[in-house]
């Protein structure tokens, strides 16, 4: 008998989590915690990762700040939060309660644009109870250097050596922008690998978790006005446009760094129907994200997920993880 999006072929093991099935909401798309719960019952997704919570509170960039555009959405949103002294009193407290009240399993998410600005927010989250991994958005600008945390191998390792220290009870995912400056392998592996500079004090692996991946640059313009449609000019991509692009992505590093090094991958970019959760399964991912789906069905997760069950069934798989990196490809290409 189906059972939906909690049929147990959907049984998730992400890094040692049991997640109920592998579709996940995606940071900044489904609120901090459990607002969604309105639209979605959030006891049938895997997981919902909160937005990213930067050291300050901030208000975003000024509207428009989201836009349709032909194949997807482009965002410029800024990382709008509520910054980490109003997520430490009023919602920390309360996130195992809450989750529990309602069967949902919350993920945190952190933005900076200093190594500390990480490492404050990511004390604050370690420390919080009933939140099992949390996510770090490296697409944002080093305010150091202006070049992203996630483009340069050198800057997210020693990033991601700093987070592993503070990060001590929690499944640490690492989301990586699709644009990077170089072999996406060696930023993958950077995450993974992640040590302290030569001589430091620290000495333990990095990322338990790959996101794969964040929004793709982009920019739209008013050809009346001649003016760019976003107030911040340029925003991150997202939606069916990216799908194929993150498909690769996930093909590429999971057959190279991460099913070699045993890390677990959430594929992340236009999942609107269960094929494309398939798709990325087939290419590697363990786990599924869906942000963009949101805005146009916010029931569209339900469906992915019962979508998966059967055609994990029809597949003639007794649990969806045997089809993770399942696609059949002709050896001689990549
Ligand atoms: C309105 C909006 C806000 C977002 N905010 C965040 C954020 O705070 N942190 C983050 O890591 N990603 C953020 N993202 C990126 C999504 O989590 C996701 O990586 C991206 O939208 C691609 O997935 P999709 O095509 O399913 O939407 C945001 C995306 C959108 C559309």
């Amino acid at each position: 008998m189906a059972k939906g999006p909690t049929d147990p072929i959907l049984r998730t093991d992400l890094a040692g989590l049991t997640l109920r099935n592998p579709v996940i909401l995606a940071a900044g798309t489904a609120g901090y915690l459990d607002e969604f719960q309105d639209a979605l019952n959030l006891a049938r997704v895997g997981a919902v990762i909160g937005k990213s919570i930067t050291r300050l509170p901030r208000d975003g960039h000024e509207t428009w700040r989201i836009i349709e555009s032909d194949s997807g959405m482009l965002n410029a949103v800024g990382l709008a939060n509520m910054g980490l002294d109003a997520w430490t009193r009023d919602l920390a407290p309360s996130i195992a309660h809450r989750a529990a009240a309602i069967g949902l399993t919350p993920f945190g998410s952190i933005s900076g644009f200093s190594i500390e600005d990480y490492l404050a927010v990511a004390d604050a989250m370690n420390k919080a109870e009933g939140l099992p991994a949390v996510e770090i958005n490296v697409s944002c600008p080093n305010v150091h250097t202006g070049t992203s945390f996630g483009e340069s191998p050198d800057m997210l390792r020693d990033l991601i050596a700093e987070l592993r220290a503070t990060l001590t009870a929690k499944r640490m995912i690492v989301k990586l922008s699709p644009l990077v400056f170089g072999p996406m392998l060696d930023i993958a592996r950077a995450a993974i690998e992640a040590r302290a500079r030569p001589g430091g004090p620290n000495n333990t692996p990095g990322a338990d978790i790959l996101c794969i991946s964040n929004t793709m640059p982009a920019m739209a313009i008013d050809v009346e006005s001649r003016k760019p449609r976003l107030s911040n000019t340029t925003g991150g991509l997202s939606g069916p446009a990216i799908h194929p692009i993150a498909v690769r992505l996930i093909h590429i590093v999971y057959k190279e760094v991460a099913k070699p090094a045993g890390i677990p991958i959430i594929g992340l970019g236009g999942v609107l129907r269960w094929q494309h959760a398939a798709e990325f399964i087939l290419a590697g991912a363990t786990a599924v994200g869906m942000g963009t789906a949101l805005f146009v069905d916010p029931r569209s997760p339900i469906k992915v997920a019962s979508g998966l069950a059967d055609w994990a069934r029809r597949q003639g798989a007794s649990n969806i993880g045997e089809l993770v990196g399942g696609v059949v490809v002709h050896p001689d290409t990549r």
